[in-house]
């Protein structure tokens, strides 16, 4: 009989919405078992490890750290403190998936990376469309020429986000909020993945009362293609994706970045693709972490350290066009 693998062992840090999801996720892959979570609130920890059936629950951040039964933590923490919990944990010898934006500027990210190498453990983004099936697909697909010269993509994000605390990481500069790195990283994310690095950036930003940045529309220059990209917290808009090349276009079905399929048009003809989820669609980033620590990797090839360094790089360039400006301290 096969040797059954040995269970990768999670811990969770941050026990807010994304949390939830993941760890829901966590629980559709065989060899995954959450066995501790940690809160600044230790009565939240207690409640989700009951609910999620976690084996500890903690009070602080630290003590996950230090547990020796956790053998990947997920950051789901706010933005502005990715760099300083994964750096954390990486020092305690663990492997870390860090919720994107995996910093909120590329010398956090260098620091995360360099901390990944000096610890030998594996660090990655969590860049969950990535992983999506579909998006997976039409990477290859566009890859092997099936639209013919890339020429265009277009992409959004939106919701409507205005109600939300003005004091909360959505709409609060203190906290990193604003559109463009929370929701907007997605499109950039989609341009990069398919163009690469631009030659030349456009952006321009409306700001709320709060200073924080709440719409973001931005043009990604290549000498042969552009991207029309967009993210607002100011409307709600069918979150599709068009993708255009000489030869061909392909429409990904709403929302993009989650998307359970794809239309490629060609010579006039239509053919659906249709890639149905597995969960929420976590559990292929988690399949991804399990696959690199098997593997004793530091980073994964299919969402690398130079991925992450590239796009917020390009998240740094759009701040700086558009003004977009957080008062808070960051590492150094
Ligand atoms: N991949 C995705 O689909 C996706 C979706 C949503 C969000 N995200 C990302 O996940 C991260 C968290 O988002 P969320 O929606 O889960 O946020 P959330 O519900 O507000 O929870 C974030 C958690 O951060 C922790 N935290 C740490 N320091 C804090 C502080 N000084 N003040 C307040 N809370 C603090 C809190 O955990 P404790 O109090 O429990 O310690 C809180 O529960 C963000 O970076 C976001 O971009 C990703």
């Amino acid at each position: 009989m096969a040797e059954q693998a040995k269970q990768i062992r999670w811990g969770i840090i941050g026990l807010g919405n994304i949390a939830r999801e993941l760890a829901r996720d966590l629980a559709l892959v065989p060899d995954a078992e959450l066995v501790a979570v940690a809160s600044h609130a230790a009565e939240r920890a207690e409640d989700f490890a009951q609910e999620f059936g976690a084996n500890y629950a903690f009070g602080s951040y630290q003590e996950l750290f230090e547990c020796e039964e956790v053998d990947v933590v997920y950051v789901a923490t706010y933005h502005h403190l990715h760099a300083r919990y994964s750096i954390e944990a990486m020092k305690y010898g663990k492997h870390v998936l860090c919720e994107k934006p995996a910093a909120i500027n590329a010398t956090e990210a260098e620091a995360m990376i360099e901390a990944s190498r000096t610890n030998e453990v594996f660090f990655m983004e969590a860049l969950w469309s990535r992983f999506n099936p579909s998006l997976r697909k039409i990477k290859e697909m566009v890859d092997e020429g099936a639209l013919g010269t890339l020429r265009s993509v277009q992409a959004d994000f939106c919701f409507y986000g205005l109600d939300a605390d003005p004091k909360g990481r959505l709409l609060n500069p203190e906290l990193a909020g604003g559109s463009l790195l929370d929701i907007g990283i997605y499109p950039v994310f989609l341009s990069y993945l398919l163009l690469g690095m631009p030659e030349k950036i456009s952006a321009q930003s409306r700001f709320f009362h709060t200073g924080a940045e709440i719409q973001t529309s931005m043009i990604l220059h290549h000498p042969w293609a552009q991207s029309v990209l967009h993210s607002s917290f100011a409307h709600t808009s069918d979150n599709r994706a068009n993708i255009c090349g000489e030869e061909g276009q392909i429409i990904v079905d709403p929302f993009w970045f989650q998307t359970t399929g794809f239309t490629l048009t060609r010579e006039g003809k239509s053919q659906p693709f249709s890639f149905p989820l597995n969960g929420k669609g976590y559990t292929y980033e988690i399949e991804e972490v399990h696959q690199c620590i098997r593997g004793g990797k530091t980073e994964s090839e299919l969402w690398s350290h130079k991925d992450t360094l590239n796009l917020i790089s390009l998240l740094d360039r759009i701040r700086e066009i558009a003004g977009i400006d957080f008062p808070i301290a960051t590492l150094e």
